[in-house]
């Protein structure tokens, strides 16, 4: 079991902070996700967790370990993945070629490892050699999660991994994180859509002007548009 644990983060750029004070956890097997409106401080929050925003007050660990402020190449090493909200797959290199960047400190298992990734994408196993650029929006952004995946991490952290994707794309790249989470790996997922949020999460944390404003298994937390309407106010 694996566990990171966010508490009382505080984070920002110049000025006051964006994030106020955030506590959350994300662990084996399970899938947290953040909400909240558009500006809430859901990708500060992300960044800041991943050491990108340095924190200004509170602490992140990872299996006891206090990781705060550390940058994602050396949490990627611990087995924390990290995807952007803005997915860069290597346009220029190709599915395989972009996979192997994903595996830079563990090159020696590379071609294992890619065929076992190869098992979980059967788009990209199909294009192995396509360049990237040339790959769909939504087969993209399965290069960008199935990178991740190369240094076999406990915990992954995704902001809005299914952003302007199509519906039926977007429900693709769940189905893919919910088989990952059976087999143990644990999500702290942005996900804007409150519907498909609360169909996949064990856990949900709302933000509001970075702050939690509401947490609880999706039961317990609100209906959809109890949610919706926390996002407006
Ligand atoms: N690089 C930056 N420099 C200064 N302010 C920023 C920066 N990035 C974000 N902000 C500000 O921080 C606040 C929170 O933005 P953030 O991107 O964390 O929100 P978000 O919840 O991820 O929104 P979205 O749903 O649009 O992705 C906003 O007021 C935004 O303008
Ligand atoms: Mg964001």
């Amino acid at each position: 079991m694996s566990r990171l644990d966010v508490v009382d983060l505080v984070a920002g750029y110049d000025g006051p902070p964006i994030v106020q004070g955030v506590s959350l956890w994300a662990e084996s097997g399970q899938v947290v996700v953040v909400l909240g409106a558009n500006g809430a401080g859901k990708s500060t929050l992300i960044k800041s967790v991943v050491g990108i925003v340095p924190p200004s007050g509170g602490s992140v660990t990872f299996d006891g370990k206090t990781v705060t402020g550390m940058p994602p190449y050396k949490l990627v090493r611990l087995g924390v993945g990290y995807l952007p909200q803005l997915m860069n797959v290597f346009d220029e290199l190709t599915v395989t070629e972009n996979l192997e960047m994903g595996a830079f400190s563990f090159r020696q298992d590379a071609h294992h490892r890619i065929a076992e990734v190869f098992e979980m994408f059967d788009d990209l196993a199909r294009k192995p050699h396509a360049r990237a650029g040339t790959l769909s929006g939504g087969q993209q952004r399965m290069l960008a999660l199935a990178r991740a995946l190369m240094s076999q991490p406990k915990i992954v952290i995704l902001d809005e991994p299914t952003a302007g994707l199509s519906p039926a794309y977007a429900d693709r790249v769940w189905d893919q994180v919910m088989r990952l989470r059976e087999q143990g790996i644990g999500f702290l997922v942005v996900e804007q859509t409150v519907r498909v949020a609360l169909k996949h999460a064990d856990f949900a944390v709302v933000l509001s002007n970075g702050r939690k404003i509401a947490a609880g298994a999706p039961t317990e937390i609100g209906s959809e548009t109890e949610l919706a309407a926390l996002f407006v106010g």
